[in-house]
């Protein structure tokens, strides 16, 4: 079987261009579980019930979200849909959870768990004793298991990726929004990926209006986030999964770029 995850979905050109690519991507692959990081989806931070409603209609069956899960406190109301996940190490009294357990088309049960890094990122438990924790109690139900790990450095992915090794199918990052080319299947049988990178605007600096992005740079003064235009970069990954003991078979990197009109607007 095969599973497809998108990286972070970055305001109305990353909805956008997901929308026109997924169709002959679904086709192509006909994958079991379609995961997507919606952590940006909402003009760059957040998510809402409403653009929670259009990825699910898009195909998406999870969504995961990261540092950005709580920028809108419209999606306080939506926490509680097991298909929304938010990084499982948040301390327990945040809303949401940080896993599922999920039905396949084909009826198998696939889990999903996000875990979010603590370098340079905010304060969160340990992701390394929650994830193994959490990856014990999964593998009980199912060996078919997606980690996303949202984490800023490549070392604390690459890190997760070992720790997991063998337990889990897949270990892929998001967060960076720039995909990396180190693909590969681990010696234990888990697919790995350090980022699968964002789906946004390709002329943007990751996902952000070129001009008031630089400008944060130049001035070191806080500028109002405005998303990138133009064509969107539509960036995941396909594992193909050895269903009946969850090792990864193999993994491809997806990177494709969806024209766009420049005014597509957007919601603020
Ligand atoms: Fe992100
Ligand atoms: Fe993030």
């Amino acid at each position: 079987m095969n599973l497809l995850f998108f990286g972070d979905i970055f305001g109305k050109p990353g909805r956008e261009g997901l929308k026109r690519a997924l169709p002959a991507l679904l086709e192509k692959y006909k994958p079991e579980l379609v995961v997507v990081n919606a952590e940006n989806a909402a003009h760059g931070k957040g998510l809402t019930p409403k653009i929670a409603q259009e990825l699910f209609e898009m195909g998406a069956h999870v969504l995961t979200l990261g540092n950005h899960s709580f920028d809108k406190k419209d999606v306080l109301p939506i926490m509680n849909d097991p298909r929304l996940l938010r990084p499982a190490n948040y301390p327990s009294r945040v809303p949401g959870k940080g896993s599922g357990i999920y039905t396949g088309k084909s009826g198998k049960k696939i889990a999903v768990l996000q875990l979010m890094g603590r370098v340079y990122m905010p304060l969160t438990d340990c992701p390394f004793t929650i994830g193994t924790h959490e990856v014990s109690r999964l593998r009980q139900e199912t060996p078919i298991i997606l980690v996303d790990m949202h984490a800023e450095i490549t070392a604390e992915k690459s890190a997760m990726g070992w720790h997991l090794d063998g337990l889990v199918t897949m270990v892929v990052g998001t967060h960076t929004h720039v995909q990396t080319a180190d693909e590969r299947i681990l010696p234990g049988g888990t697919a790995y990926l350090t980022d699968v990178g964002c789906c946004g605007p390709y002329n943007s600096v990751i996902g952000g209006e070129i001009k008031s992005s630089v400008e944060r740079f130049l001035t070191g003064l806080h500028q109002r986030l405005q998303v990138g235009t133009g064509d969107a970069r539509v960036c995941g990954c396909v594992v193909s999964v050895n269903e009946e003991t969850g090792k990864a078979l193999s993994i491809e990197r997806i990177m494709e770029i969806v024209p766009l009109p420049t005014n597509l607007g957007e919601e603020k």
